[in-house]
């Protein structure tokens, strides 16, 4: 089989947690280059996954390694450059959440990536967590799924600081509850018709909101329920799906949940979907996953579901968010 070249931009702490090792174990991709700033985790990432070459620059990278697919991950403030350049090169680029600090920069860079046919991917992993997709699937085997609700929720440890990300340069929703809101999107399918919502800022000073809930009216006739909020017991992400007199929980921390017909409810662990793959965190959270999908769209000349043409739809509807508030 032959193995597609890629390279990363970037070797930081999510990068290597989940990026590396679910990319490093395809049996089709090289990882030929790293391109870093900081050379002491260029080296650590290289050792750990046998990677010949890395760089300080990644323009130099590019142009020597010359690789078919780049991953490009690093905070919001500093994608846009790279990502610009990479694509103007015809690459094909894989960046993380959210891909762009506004969405009129997420436009430009799916116009570059337009006009010069380059397949991408935005890192929305939780549309690939395989419990989410299994039970989804379930759901729907009863007709269309009519309601979602998708609740992102974490605590402030230090309720002094404004809640902006990055010392401030981003806000929540767009920098963390995106992954909410695009989850919201892909579940109830269909376009964004109606929005009404809430923004606040609780218990923290500054001028960003880091409690905002919002119905979303969708054309596919199914409705969502969002609630992002940085202000609660602890960290959940959980997704409910209700089809006809079937209903799905999908907590992929935690575990999850099908109920059918007033039966008792089917539990499912945490792990219990991606064990037949090594059942490591990076499995059931849907890295892996996704860079499968990524990489298999490549190869077979598909769309990903979320690419960057699609994505813009999912910051589009955190702007609506804001402005119905
Ligand atoms: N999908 C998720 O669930 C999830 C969770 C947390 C964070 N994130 C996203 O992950 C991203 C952050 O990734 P991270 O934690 O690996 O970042 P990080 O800040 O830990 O590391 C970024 C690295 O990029 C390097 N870098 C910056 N500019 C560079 C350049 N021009 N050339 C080469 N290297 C450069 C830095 O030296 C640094 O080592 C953010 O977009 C964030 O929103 C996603």
């Amino acid at each position: 089989m032959a193995k597609i070249r890629v390279a990363f931009i970037g070797a930081g702490a999510l990068a290597s947690r989940y990026h590396y090792p679910s990319v490093a174990s395809l049996p089709d991709v090289e990882i030929a280059g790293i391109a870093e700033l900081n050379p002491e985790r260029a080296k650590a990432a290289a050792a750990k996954y046998g990677v010949g070459r890395t760089f300080g620059d990644y323009k130099q990278m590019l142009a020597e390694v010359d690789p078919q697919a780049v991953y490009v991950i690093m905070p919001p403030q500093y994608l846009f450059e790279p990502v610009n350049f990479a694509l103007k090169q015809g690459r094909n680029v894989f960046i993380e959440k959210p891909f762009g600090m506004t969405t009129d920069q997420a436009k430009h860079l799916a116009y570059v990536a337009e006009t010069h046919g380059c397949t991408t991917q935005v890192g929305f992993q939780r549309r690939f967590i395989p419990a989410m997709t299994a039970l989804k699937r379930r759901v729907e085997e009863r007709g269309p799924i009519h309601t979602v609700s998708v609740s992102f929720l974490k605590h402030t440890p230090d309720l002094s600081r404004p809640a902006g990300l990055y010392d401030g340069v981003i806000d929540p929703l767009r920098c963390d509850g995106i992954h909410a809101v695009d989850n919201l999107r892909w579940l109830a399918g269909g376009e964004v018709e109606r929005v009404a919502s809430d923004a606040r800022i609780r218990y923290v000073p500054g001028t960003m909101a880091n409690a905002v809930t919002a119905h979303v009216a969708f054309s596919s006739g199914a409705v969502g329920l969002l609630h992002f909020s940085y202000v609660t017991g602890r960290r959940i992400f959980r997704a409910e799906l209700h089809g006809q007199n079937a209903t799905a929980y999908v907590d992929a921390d935690r575990e999850s949940h099908f109920v059918a017909d007033g039966n008792e409810p089917e539990v499912f662990a945490s792990n219990a979907f991606g064990e037949d793959l090594g059942g490591q965190e990076h499995h059931w959270l849907g890295f892996w996953h996704e860079h499968r999908s990524f990489i298999d769209c490549i190869q077979e000349g598909r769309r990903p579901s979320c690419d960057f043409h699609d994505a813009v739809k999912t910051m589009e509807l955190v702007d609506r968010i804001y402005q119905s508030r």
